[in-house]
């Protein structure tokens, strides 16, 4: 504890010490000479690989194949770069001692695990990112700290792949942003988020999810929320649910972004087109286009006509198709039962006529055996011929 709090507090006298003319009183000719003699040691080192600007508060560890945070980090920071590099793993030891770091940035790493509290020591962080990683596992309280105040959050092309955005939603729930204002999650092959992901994100004005594979907006997804700017374009949304519409319809200041999705105009698109036609939200409305079928390939939404999806014609033909197979249906069931029921009736007198016709057959036959033989008579043959 004294080792890590005493050089800082020495720095910081000296750098008031250098900057302003020193006050003629014998307390602080102590004091300056206390700094001198400890100058060595407190002059605030720069990590070997860094570059450091005191007066612009900034170090900077760009494309050094680090493959860990530096230590010792200068404490007058306040915009850290340890971009372009190795780092894997971040722990809850990695930033310490940096009470002035408003922004970080470990773009461009291969982090993959985020320990538990990893942010926790850093009480100014306001723009954390972590873009151009691969996120796999990460702790559900990775970000959670005794009073999270991140405003912006980068998670552009940050996950390892799709799974991957159970724990990261998991650290964003139990992350107590109360202050984030700011979420990029574009580039990520997400393919559902998971339900309540955003919900405790009270301060949350700008979503972007430009560029995943999300294939459904449920109401809850948005639910709650006040955003300003929501950007789903180059997603794989076939249509939107009347149910999620008025979700975001009741969230007044939002502009929507739904462009390059592969909409399919049929008879689930009517709603989308209907709520187009009459809201105001999306700001890219021109740009919508049907993709599938064939025929209305490259129609724009809003130039659908509710003739060319044919919904409640056809719907209408349906029903009545269905009406008259169940009428048929029922029609021969009766002519069924009521034909069964005449034989019951009948049972005596079909016994008579069964014998009868086999009476009837029986004469017949032997009849016609008769003949045959008659006919099979050689000389009869003859005869007969020679008559004609
Ligand atoms: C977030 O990261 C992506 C990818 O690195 C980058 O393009 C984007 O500009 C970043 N956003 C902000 C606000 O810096
Ligand atoms: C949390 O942060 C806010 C602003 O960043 C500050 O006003 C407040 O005092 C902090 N609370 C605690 C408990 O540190
Ligand atoms: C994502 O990667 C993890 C770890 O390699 C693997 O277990 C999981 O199946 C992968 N998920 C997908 C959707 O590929
Ligand atoms: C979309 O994201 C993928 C990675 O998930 C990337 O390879 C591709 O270039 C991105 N496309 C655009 C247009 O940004
Ligand atoms: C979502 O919609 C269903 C009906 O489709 C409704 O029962 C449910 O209450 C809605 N949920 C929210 C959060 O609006
Ligand atoms: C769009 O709204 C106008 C009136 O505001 C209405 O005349 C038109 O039929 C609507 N079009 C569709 C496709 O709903
Ligand atoms: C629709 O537009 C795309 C890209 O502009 C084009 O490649 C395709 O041929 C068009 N399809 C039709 C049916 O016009």
């Amino acid at each position: 504890m004294l080792d890590s709090s005493g050089p800082p507090l020495s720095a910081g006298m000296l750098e008031m010490s250098l900057r302003e003319p020193p006050p003629a009183s014998l307390g602080s000719w102590g004091l300056l000479l206390l700094s001198l003699l400890l100058a060595p040691l407190a002059c605030p080192a720069c990590p070997a690989p860094c570059e450091c600007s005191e007066p612009a508060r900034t170090v900077k560890c760009v494309l050094k194949e680090l493959s860990a945070v530096p230590a010792e980090i200068p404490r007058y920071t306040r915009n850290l770069f340890i971009t372009g590099n190795q780092i894997a793993h971040i722990s809850s030891r990695d930033f310490q001692g940096l009470p002035n770091l408003v922004t970080l940035s470990l773009a461009n790493n291969r982090i993959s695990a985020v320990e538990s509290q990893a942010f926790s020591a850093l009480p100014s962080l306001r723009y954390l990112d972590l873009s151009n990683n691969r996120l796999a596992t990460i702790h559900p309280d990775a970000f959670n700290s005794r009073n999270n105040s991140i405003r912006e959050l980068n998670l552009s092309r940050s996950l390892y792949n799709s799974s991957a955005i159970r724990p990261v939603a998991a650290a964003i729930v139990q992350g107590g942003f109360r202050s984030l204002s700011k979420l990029e999650l574009t580039n990520n092959e997400i393919v559902y988020l998971p339900l309540g992901m955003f919900s405790s994100l009270r301060s949350l004005r700008h979503l972007d999810l430009r560029n995943n594979s999300l294939v459904d907006i449920k109401n809850s997804t948005f639910a709650g929320l006040d955003l300003e700017h929501l950007d789903l374009t180059l997603n794989a949304l076939k249509t939107l649910r009347i149910e999620a519409l008025a979700e975001l319809g009741r969230q007044l200041r939002l502009r929507l972004f739904l462009r390059d999705n592969p909409f399919v105009c049929n008879c689930d698109i009517e709603d989308l087109v209907s709520w187009l036609n009459q809201s105001q939200q999306v700001a890219d409305v021109e740009k919508l286009a049907c993709v599938f079928p064939r025929h209305l390939q490259n129609t724009s939404l809003m130039d659908l006509a509710g003739a060319e999806l044919g919904c409640h014609t056809s719907q209408h033909r349906k029903n009545t198709l269905q009406t008259s197979y169940v009428f048929l249906g029922v029609v021969l069931g009766i002519i069924g039962v009521v034909f069964l029921f005449v034989l019951y009736l009948n049972r005596r007198g079909i016994k008579t006529w069964v014998n009868s016709t086999r009476d009837a057959c029986r004469n017949f036959m032997e009849e016609y055996r008769y003949r045959y033989e008659i006919d099979s008579d050689p000389r009869v043959t003859q005869v007969s011929t020679l008559d004609i």
